[in-house]
């Protein structure tokens, strides 16, 4: 008998988008307007997003852009009544996966200066810290900490990601980092 996992990593669609803004009214001071999302999915061809369903409801969701080799991480969230409960790891993966799929070479994020539950989580994927951007975020005047991966393709970035990914039981991730470059 086939064991299927109940949770799921799937494409963003137009009919997810309420669910998703309902999700981020809960966990985002700003939230991005309906049509953010609208026109993302139907006209970024750089984009990728995606969501995490738990038998069926959606519980999180996440977005990355292809820029020439970066990608940057546009979004992510979890429901605040399912976090703690791995989900934003299993999303962050999953954008590492398409990451690798865009064939890009590093990850960039910008994340408030005092979001340290988001910081762990990127760090857990050993992103680090390289810049700030003073008074980014235009609604309460917080500094940007700027975050990156380093070289994905590195063997101390796939040894970590492929150790997230052995802790995680989700359909639609994917395949994990590219085999040929893996080594020493
Ligand atoms: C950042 C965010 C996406 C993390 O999502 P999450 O689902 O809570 O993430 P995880 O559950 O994978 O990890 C969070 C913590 O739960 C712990 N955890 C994971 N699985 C767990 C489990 N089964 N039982 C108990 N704890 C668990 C993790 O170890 C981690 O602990 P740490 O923060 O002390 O390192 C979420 O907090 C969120 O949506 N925040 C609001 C939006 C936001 O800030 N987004 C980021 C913008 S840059």
């Amino acid at each position: 008998m086939q064991v299927v996992p109940r949770l799921a990593i799937e494409p963003m669609r137009y009919d997810d988008i309420g669910t998703v803004q309902q999700i981020e009214r809960e966990i985002f001071i700003s939230p991005w307007p309906r049509n953010a999302y609208a026109s993302e999915l139907s006209q970024n061809r750089q984009a990728s997003y995606i969501v995490l369903r738990n038998n069926g409801v959606i519980v999180g969701y996440a977005g990355i852009w292809r820029m020439v080799h970066e990608a940057h991480v546009t979004t992510i969230g979890v429901r605040a009544s399912d976090q703690h409960r791995g989900y934003g790891t299993t999303l962050f993966a999953a954008l590492v996966q398409r990451a690798y799929d865009m064939g890009a070479r590093w990850i960039t994020l910008e994340v408030r200066a005092s979001n340290l539950q988001a910081m762990r989580l990127y760090e857990r994927f050993l992103f680090t810290v390289i810049g700030r951007r003073r008074g980014y975020y235009t609604d309460n005047g917080e500094d940007a900490v700027i975050m990156w991966s380093d070289s994905v393709q590195s063997p101390a970035f796939k040894r970590r990601y492929q150790d997230i990914l052995s802790g995680i039981e989700v359909s639609g991730l994917g395949q994990g980092p590219p085999q040929e470059y893996l080594g020493a």
